[in-house]
This record gives structure tokens, C-alpha cells and sequence, in this order.
């Protein structure tokens, strides 16, 4: 009868997309043996799971209330009270159950064979962006990727080595900030880093598109083949934006909605024509914003309930260390908000995004 199920699977295509959300992993793994050996990332918090707790920068989160729905209750540096899609797309393509940080001192050989993230809360496809919260820049992800290939090959040998880098997948998400910290909400201190003194929206946009595509580039050139590269999301729509705008009804920022909506305009035919230019590779876009637009304006069918505060401290304004000061006036129960801190999803919102992600975008980079 199991074995009868599961070939009623592999034969009906429809049948696989449209039960994905409950047995993906299964489907995935075929005969035990997941479809991608591995998960490697690269971003900013989205995806950062702790890479920045041993750097000496404001962007961390490794204290609670940050961590308390991950197992454990362990505040590992997520930007999230749990887990983040990169965990869940780890779990549902039945590699591991999360994605930990490359710079993480108890990494084990086994961690590296099957994936890590290199991500970095704050940084962006600007270097001024990482440049100024002093975190790890895109460029900097792509070293530390080569040097994970030289410990992987140190693991494993060689060829299997070059088997693991060439089959994997690499899930790259990043961008937010450059808009969040060095054009609409710069910090005054920095006033070099007033991107918004420099360019304008438009200009900004194809200034992060050609940043963006070169690292496309750049990470082909290290070895990468299957790239799911994320979109923005409705960055207008985030709490802290709809306190700085401070109008009645904590309305969206539309500007900051139109700039996001601008940038993925452009990125998604600009990854389309890198993966024609570039043999052998498949780069799938993977639309955030429209996920969000769809729990912002439908929350209930989602089991949300509050869309424009964040979980933690007021859910006004605070992220990071504020959370940590304000953490007794967080909400009980953060299934039920979209937004964890100002900024920053709750896992059951990262869940949402992971479950479209793996119907969505991970058939076209399985074939
Ligand atoms: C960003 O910084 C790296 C070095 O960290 C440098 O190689 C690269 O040229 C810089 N990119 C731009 C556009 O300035
Ligand atoms: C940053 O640049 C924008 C656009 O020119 C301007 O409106 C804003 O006041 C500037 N901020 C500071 C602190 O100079």
C-alpha cells in the first residue's frame, strides 16, 4: 500500500505539486537520499543564524527574547523568535532540520557536508550597507564560500567535494537594508552612507541590480549551478516603516513599497538573461513580495492576527537590543503576528514563504 502511494507520486506531477506543502520531503528524497546534498546561503538577517554574534557590530540578536519558539528556547542569533525559511526549505527538502552559521565555533564536518549559511544581518548588495553596521559584506560571503569549498575538500576529497558545490543549492537573499539602512532610513551619523543623496530611487535600484548580478556571477565562477535568489518584500509595510511615517491608521510606505516593487521589476528578467548567459546554470526568482501581500491583506487565513506591530517590546519600533529591553511587553503567542520585531518576520511567516518557495520555485531547480 506505501509503496503503491508512493509511485502514484512519481507519476503524477499535479498530484506531487499540489500535496507538496504536507510530503515535499518525502517526494524529495525519492529513495532516502535528498536531491540536493546540501543548502548553502547567502544574505542578510533574513538568512543570518548567527553568523554575527562573534563580530563586534549592533546587528545581533543571540539574547531573548529572540529564540524563545526555536527548539530549545535557544536564541542562536536568528532575527526571528524560531526558525527561518532557509531552515524550513533545509527540513522539507530532508537535509537537516536547520541551516547553522558558517562562523559558528561549534560547527561540525557533518554541518559543513550538508550546509551552512554565510549570511549576515545588515549587509546588502551595497558594500556601504555592510560598511556601515560593520558586518559581513557580499563579497566577503563569497570568501568565506571559497573557503568552506577548501575544509569541504579537506572532509570529503575532492571529487565529492566538487560533486557537493556543483549539485547543491544556494538560496541568496538580500537587499533589504540597503533600502531599510542606506537610503530611506540611513543612519545620520553615517551621512556618507545617504544613498539617497547620491542616486534616486531608479538609479539606486539598477546600481543594486548591477551589484547583484555581478555576485550572480561571481558565485557561478566559485562553483554554484541551482541559485533560488529572492526578491524583495513589501519593506514599506514592515512596522518600524509604518511608525516612521507616522500617519493615522499606520498605513504602508508606499514610496518604500514602490522602490521594492522597482527592484524586483528589474531583478527577475536581469537573473533570467544571467541564466542564459551562463551554461549550465538554473537561477529561479523567487517572488517574496506577493507572499506578503497576500498574509498582509488575507491575515486570517494564515491564522494571523496582528499585521502592523511586531511581536516584540511595543512591536512600534523595537529590533535587536531594544526587543531584549522591552521583552516583558512582548506578546504570548507569536504564531499569530506576521512581523516578530519591527523588522523582522516571525517563524510562522518564514514557514508561510517557505511552503510557496518549495511548491513555487524548487521544481524548476530540481529538474
Ligand atoms: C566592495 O568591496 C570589495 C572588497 O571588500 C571590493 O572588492 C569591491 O570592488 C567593492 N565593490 C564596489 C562596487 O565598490
Ligand atoms: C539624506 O538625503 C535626503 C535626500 O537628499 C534628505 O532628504 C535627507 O534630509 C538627508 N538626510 C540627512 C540627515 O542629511
Amino acid at each position: 500500500m506505501a509503496a503503491l502511494w508512493k509511485s502514484e507520486f512519481v507519476s503524477t506531477a499535479f498530484f506531487v505539486v499540489s500535496f507538496c506543502l504536507t510530503i515535499c520531503a518525502e517526494v524529495v528524497q525519492g529513495q532516502g537520499t535528498p536531491r540536493f546534498p546540501a543548502l548553502l546561503v547567502l544574505g542578510d538577517s533574513t538568512l543570518d543564524a548567527g553568523n554575527n554574534n562573534g563580530i563586534n557590530t549592533p546587528a545581533k540578536s543571540n539574547f531573548a527574547p529572540y529564540g524563545r519558539d526555536f527548539p530549545g528556547g535557544v536564541p542562536t542569533g536568528r532575527f526571528s523568535n524560531g526558525k527561518l525559511t532557509s531552515d524550513f526549505l533545509a527540513s522539507a527538502l530532508g537535509i537537516k532540520e536547520t541551516i547553522p552559521a558558517y562562523l559558528d565555533p561549534q560547527l561540525t564536518s557533518n554541518d559543513l557536508v550538508t550546509g551552512v549559511t554565510f549570511a549576515s544581518a545588515g549587509s546588502g548588495y551595497d558594500n556601504a550597507t555592510a560598511e556601515s553596521g560593520n558586518v559581513i559584506s557580499f563579497d566577503q560571503q563569497i570568501s568565506y564560500f571559497r573557503q568552506y569549498q577548501s575544509r569541504l575538500r579537506g572532509i570529503v576529497g575532492e571529487q565529492e567535494a566538487s560533486r557537493i558545490i556543483s549539485d547543491s543549492l544556494y538560496y541568496i537573499g538580500t537587499g533589504s537594508a540597503d533600502f531599510g539602512v542606506s537610503y530611506f532610513n540611513f543612519n545620520p551619523r553615517n551621512l556618507r552612507y545617504n544613498r539617497s543623496l547620491q542616486f534616486t530611487i531608479s538609479q539606486y535600484v539598477d546600481y543594486l541590480i548591477s551589484l547583484g548580478a555581478g555576485y550572480i556571477q561571481k558565485l557561478y565562477n566559485a562553483g554554484a549551478r541551482k541559485m533560488l535568489v529572492g526578491g524583495l518584500s513589501i519593506l514599506g509595510c514592515s512596522p518600524s516603516e509604518r511608525t516612521y511615517l507616522a500617519l493615522a491608521g499606520r498605513p504602508c510606505n508606499d514610496r518604500i513599497n514602490q522602490a521594492s516593487n522597482e527592484f524586483n521589476r528589474k531583478w527577475e528578467p536581469t537573473l533570467a538573461r544571467l541564466q542564459a548567459s551562463l551554461p549550465g546554470s538554473t537561477i529561479v526568482y523567487s517572488d517574496i513580495y506577493n507572499i506578503a501581500v497576500q498574509a498582509v491583506q488575507n491575515p486570517s487565513y494564515y491564522g494571523f492576527l496582528e499585521v502592523t506591530r511586531g511581536c516584540c517590546g511595543t512591536g512600534l519600533a523595537e529590533v535587536g537590543q531594544q526587543c531584549r529591553q522591552a521583552a516583558r511587553l512582548s506578546c504570548p503567542d507569536a504564531d499569530r503576528f506576521i512581523y516578530w520585531d519591527s523588522v523582522h518576520p516571525t517563524q510562522r511567516m518564514y514557514q508561510v514563504i517557505a511552503n510557496v518557495v518549495m511548491e513555487r520555485d524548487i521544481p524548476t531547480l530540481l529538474n
